[in-house]
């Protein structure tokens, strides 16, 4: 059994989606580094002027069926490769040796992540993004063929735990990995993604904690599911109204809210 390692991140970022001067680029979308312009000492109210509101489909900010080209262009055959493994050869095996890790950011109480229309682009200055800017219009709970981190991230905000699994990792892991998750609670994305390394195929997200593994050991993602799922600072059950290749709707496990999670013991 491979070890479990925590990795503390101190937050760096500003307070909020936005510095002062920032305030009338954000609306039109200028994507900053949110490292760069650290305002660390001055805890504020958050601002929710000016944030574009979740969860309504408006045609000239997000309807969660137009542009959505920006974030990931499935006709485009250079972003065809997000849900392929383009070395199928090289299938990721795992490594027992490689021990999972956990990856905290101490995400302020206050922070509060901006929503940004399709008219631009947003980036992470992170790997794998735990929490930031994203669409105004979240997916609905459920297993993917692909959904883009600038659409997770916002059910991750609202409680849910993400599975990211690399299209090249080991196909029977992957299918346990879905089967553990949708178990655990109705409140989940599933997507293949490159954003896991080659060392760790395998990452649950949730608001400000990510687990990355090698090789699945229940134990381990049922833990992580346990103490960091429901932890977003929007929680709702709610469901989202982006379905595009959606594959099969989650299904709710305990209650609508997740009052129990991974309720039921199971063996492999
Ligand atoms: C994007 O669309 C929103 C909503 O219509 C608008 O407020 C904003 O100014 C636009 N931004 C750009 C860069 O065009
Ligand atoms: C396809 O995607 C690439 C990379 O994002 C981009 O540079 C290119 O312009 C896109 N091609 C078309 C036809 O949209």
């Amino acid at each position: 059994m491979f070890r479990l390692f925590l990795v503390l991140i101190n937050w760096t970022g500003k307070w909020f989606p936005n510095a002062p001067q920032e305030l009338a680029s954000e609306a039109g979308g200028v994507t900053k580094d949110i490292t760069s312009n650290a305002i660390t000492n001055q805890p504020t109210q958050p601002k929710e002027s000016g944030r574009v509101a979740m969860g309504i489909e408006n045609p000239d900010c997000d309807d969660a069926k137009h542009g959505l080209e920006i974030d990931f262009d499935p006709y485009n055959v250079t972003h065809s490769d997000v849900f392929m493994c383009l070395e199928p050869k090289a299938e990721y095996k795992g490594d027992y040796n490689m021990d999972a890790v956990i990856t905290e950011y101490n995400v302020p109480s206050a922070y509060v992540a901006n929503h940004k229309c399709m008219n631009s682009s947003i980036e992470y200055a992170e790997r794998i993004p735990s929490y930031g800017t994203h669409r105004p219009l979240w997916p609905r709970y459920g297993e993917y063929r692909y959904v883009p981190p600038q659409r997770w991230l916002h059910n991750s905000e609202h409680g849910a735990v993400i599975a990211l699994y690399h299209p090249c990792a080991n196909k029977q892991q992957v299918e346990l990995l879905k089967n553990i998750v949708k178990k655990c609670l109705y409140r989940h994305v599933i997507t293949p993604s490159q954003l896991p390394s080659k060392d760790r195929p395998f990452a649950l997200v949730t608001w400000h904690a990510i687990l990355e593994f090698s090789v699945l050991e229940r134990n381990i993602v049922e833990s992580f599911i346990r103490k960091y799922a429901l932890k977003g600072p929007e929680q709702t059950h709610r469901d989202g109204q982006y379905d595009h290749l959606l594959l099969e709707a989650a299904e709710v496990v305990s209650t609508i809210d997740d009052s129990v999670l991974c309720p039921n013991k199971q063996r492999d």
